[in-house]
């Protein structure tokens, strides 16, 4: 598959490694240019491209940046992508630490990924954001194995979220069929699924389990 990721940094830079090791044509970008990736080219076979570019016939799009990047992200992102392509998104709202208050999330009740969503102008599918980088590499297990992790996946378009399910499987992980975006707060910072290392059955629980009410620690 075509796929390309805007982001290279922990997340990214992992899915880069991961996707290239299983065979896809992968173009990555970051803020700085593709001169600055030649490493990661070097390292993976992976394409180091503009960001502007990296959709570029891409059947899948991975928006890996820190949430308060999102708005400064190039217009025209996903032209000349594949028709009927994917976006993911593994972003999280750190207000505190990172990306400073965002009235739309905290007052105005829309999801993380609704906010990134009406910013990058497509539909998104949210995966990986509870999930450490480092388990992207270390934490693949075959179908069926009785280690194997299970990731939330949360998407309003069935198609696309069972794209996402597919590549997920085929990167070593089950999935648990999270509901629409909106229904995507079960799968936010603090909430029980977050950062869980678990089976299918363990993580459609704690999604069960989320309080709607953010934490705390997680309001700015
Ligand atoms: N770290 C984790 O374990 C983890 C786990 C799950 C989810 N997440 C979430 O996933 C997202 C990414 O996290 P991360 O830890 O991978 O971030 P990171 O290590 O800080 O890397 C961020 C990447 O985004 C790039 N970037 C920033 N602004 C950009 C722009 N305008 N255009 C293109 N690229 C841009 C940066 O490029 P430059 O360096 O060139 O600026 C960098 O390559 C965050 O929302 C995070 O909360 C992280």
């Amino acid at each position: 598959m075509k796929i390309g990721i805007i982001g290279a940094g922990n997340i990214g830079g992992n899915l880069t490694r991961r996707l290239t090791a299983l065979g896809h044509d992968v173009s990555v970008a970051n803020s700085r240019g593709p001169q600055t990736l030649t490493a990661l080219a070097e390292e993976t076979g992976a394409t180091a491209v503009d960001a502007r570019d990296a959709a570029r016939d891409a059947e899948v799009v991975v928006v890996t940046v820190p949430l308060k990047r999102v708005p400064d992200l190039p217009s025209g992102l996903f032209d000349g992508a594949a028709d009927g392509f994917v976006v993911i998104d593994t972003g999280n709202y750190y207000p505190r630490e990172r990306d400073g208050r965002i009235p739309e999330i905290e007052d105005g009740g829309l999801t993380e990924s609704r906010w990134t969503e009406r910013h990058v102008g497509h539909p998104v599918v949210k995966a990986f954001n509870g999930t450490y980088a480092q388990d992207i590499l270390e934490r693949p297990r075959p179908a069926g194995d009785p280690e194997r992790m299970a990731l939330p996946v949360a998407g309003d378009d069935e198609r696309a979220k069972g794209v996402v399910r597919a590549l997920i499987d085929e990167l070593g992980f089950d999935t648990v069929d999270a509901g629409g975006i909106d229904d995507s707060w079960h799968q936010q910072p603090g909430t029980p699924v977050y950062g869980l290392r678990a089976g299918a059955e363990a993580v459609a629980k704690a999604l069960a389990e989320a309080s709607p009410e953010r934490p705390a620690a997680f309001r700015g």
